[in-house]
């Protein structure tokens, strides 16, 4: 096994599992997921972080929330629940941006 020869400062994993109608767990994160996905994929991209800061779609994350998605930071960031496309906004925008020497 050998180390990635590209490593970002964060890795953001939005859960976008969708379950089977009926499962006692709910519907999973899904749709809700999906657009919080693509809100972090932006607002990565308009800041320029796109190098630094991975944002991935993953199954689900344990929590399961009925409103809004997960999400999990690399580096132990910890993991959230009910994040809506504000919440991803917000946090994106509280990112530190690139640095100049
Ligand atoms: S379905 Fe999203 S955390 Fe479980």
């Amino acid at each position: 096994m050998n180390r990635a020869r590209f490593q970002p400062q964060l890795q953001i994993f939005v859960c976008a599992n969708e379950r089977a109608a009926g499962s006692s767990l709910g519907s999973g994160c899904g749709d809700r997921g999906a657009v919080v996905f693509a809100e972090m994929k932006r607002s990565v991209l308009a800041r320029g972080l796109a190098s630094s800061v991975w944002v991935t779609e993953t199954k689900c994350l344990g929590v399961c929330p009925q409103e809004g998605c997960a999400i999990a930071l690399s580096h132990g960031g910890g993991v959230f629940e009910r994040v809506t496309v504000n919440d991803a906004r917000a946090f994106v925008s509280n990112l530190e941006g690139p640095r100049s020497c």
